[in-house]
Formats: structure tokens, sequence, C-alpha cells
């Protein structure tokens, strides 16, 4: 695939692994994080190793009002953008009752307000355009909820619903909506990630949800197995085995 791809939430994790997957691929790349120097050090990595253009810039989602700004800018530099990917996110565990809703507020402002904001400025992109691909990287927790990251959960249940709604909202505007939905995955997102249930390597996620949005799915589950097969289960999974597993 060759176009152009900007990550939000690239510095490391799955979005890193998709800017090393795009970039192997020919694809010019826009990486967008906190960590300057982590996004810096990728961006070279990948310009010496695959001979792209990568653009890098440093964004917080949670500063909504410089989203679009700084969106724009990236945009701009990179000239016409295929696909924007929404990736930047967070987890947070806390026992309910503990009256820390601070942490939640963290939650959901990035996972879900910061991911709208991102997601906003890529359609006004895209209406202008005449044309584009908007990816949002919710999670599993989307069909049912994990004990000790209620927030995190419903971030991802309201993400998942939100593209939904933008998919049909934007089906004549030659904009297409994909919502992932990962598995466990092996970063640093929370501690010991290689212990939960199926838990992959995000090399090999990037490569599913690659491919995903090269077809411009709707709806992705990675890694496609054992995934796809767990998940109408999921839902019917007695709460007692879901406690047990966290
Ligand atoms: N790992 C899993 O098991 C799993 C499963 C399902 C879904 N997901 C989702 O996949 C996405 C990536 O997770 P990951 O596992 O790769 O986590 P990770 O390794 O912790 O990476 C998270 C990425 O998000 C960026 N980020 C966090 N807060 C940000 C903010 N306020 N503004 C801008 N960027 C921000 C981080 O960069 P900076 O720190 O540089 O800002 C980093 O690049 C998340 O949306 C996560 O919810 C992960």
């Amino acid at each position: 695939m060759t176009g152009t791809v900007v990550i939000v939430g690239a510095s490391r994790g799955i979005g890193a692994s998709l800017a090393r997957e795009f970039a192997s691929r020919g694809t010019r790349l826009g990486l967008l994080s906190r960590n300057h120097d982590q996004l810096q050090e990728l961006a070279a990595e990948l310009r010496q190793q695959h001979g792209v253009q990568v653009e890098a810039a440093t964004l917080d989602v949670c500063e909504h009002n410089s989203v679009q700004p700084i969106m724009q800018g990236m945009m701009q530099r990179l000239g016409q953008v295929d696909v924007v990917i929404a990736n930047a996110g967070v987890t947070g565990r806390r026992r309910a009752g503990d009256g820390n809703v601070t942490e939640d507020r963290r939650v959901i402002e990035t996972n879900l307000l910061g991911a709208i904001a991102v997601i906003d400025a890529a359609v006004a992109h895209f209406r202008q355009q005449q044309g584009g691909h908007v990816v949002g990287i919710s999670s599993i927790s989307a069909f049912r909820g994990i004990p000790g990251s209620g927030a995190y959960s419903a971030s991802k249940a309201a993400l998942t619903n939100y593209l939904d709604a933008l998919r049909m909202e934007l089906a004549d505007k030659n904009i297409a909506v994909t919502v992932v939905h990962p598995g466990f995955v092996k970063t640093d997102i929370a501690p010991n990630m290689e212990k939960y249930p199926f838990a992959a390597d995000a090399d090999k996620v990037a490569r599913e949800i690659a491919d995903g949005i090269r077809h411009k799915k709707k709806n992705l589950v990675v890694p496609k197995f054992p995934w796809s097969l767990l998940l109408p289960a999921l839902k019917s999974l007695p709460d007692s085995l879901i406690r047990k597993v966290f």
C-alpha cells in the first residue's frame, strides 16, 4: 500500500507498530503524540529503513482546542492524506467507590473526547479533500465491560458507537470509517499485558489492521483468531468467569 497515513498515538505500542508496518509498504506518514523524542527517533528510523517521507509533531489529544490546528498543520505538510488513525489511548484501573472520579475523567477525556477531536479534525480535512478514511482504535471491551476498568470499557463502547454513527453520516461523502477492536496486545499500556488471555504481539496486530484498512473494512476484530470466534460468546460468558480473568 502506498498513499499517506496519519497516526495519532504513534510513539509506541500498536501505533508505532502500525507506523513500521505502513512504512514497510511504502506509505508516507504523519506521526503525532506527546513524546517528542520517541516520535523523532521513530521517524528517523522509518526514513532511514524505508526511504519514505515521515513528518512528526507533538500533540496532546486532551488539549481539545489544539487538536484541530495541529492536525490541520500536519495534513497541510503532507498534502493529500488518505487515512487518519485515532489510536491514542490510556487505561485506568480503580476500585468503584474510591472517589477517584478524576482518574475516570482522564480516561474518558483521552480515549473518547480526544479521539473525537482527532476524528473531527480528520473529517473536516476529508470534506475539503472530498474523500478519505477515518479509523478509530476501540477495544473488545466495547462489547463486554472489564471489571476494574469501567471508564475504559465505557470509553471504548462509546467510541465504537460514535464511529458507527459517523459511518452512516458520511456514507455519501466518499469518507470511509473503520472501527478496530483489538483483543489483548503486549504493549506497555498496562503492566503484565503478556499475562492476559491470548495476548498478541503488536506487530501481528498492526499487520492485520493495515490489511483491514487497505480493504476499507467497516469493523475489525484483531487478531482475527481467536477473537472473531470468541466475540459472539463474549457477551454471554458468565460474570463469574470474567471476574476470574481480571
Ligand atoms: N494493548 C492492548 O491490549 C489494547 C487492547 C485493545 C485496545 N487497545 C487500544 O489501542 C490503542 C493503543 O494502545 P497501546 O496498547 O499501543 O498503548 P501504549 O503502548 O501505551 O501506547 C499508547 C499511545 O497513545 C499515545 N497517547 C496516550 N495519551 C495521549 C494523549 N493524551 N495525547 C496524544 N497521544 C497520547 C501514547 O503516546 P505519548 O505517551 O507519546 O503521548 C502512545 O503512542 C489505545 O487506544 C488502546 O486503548 C489496546
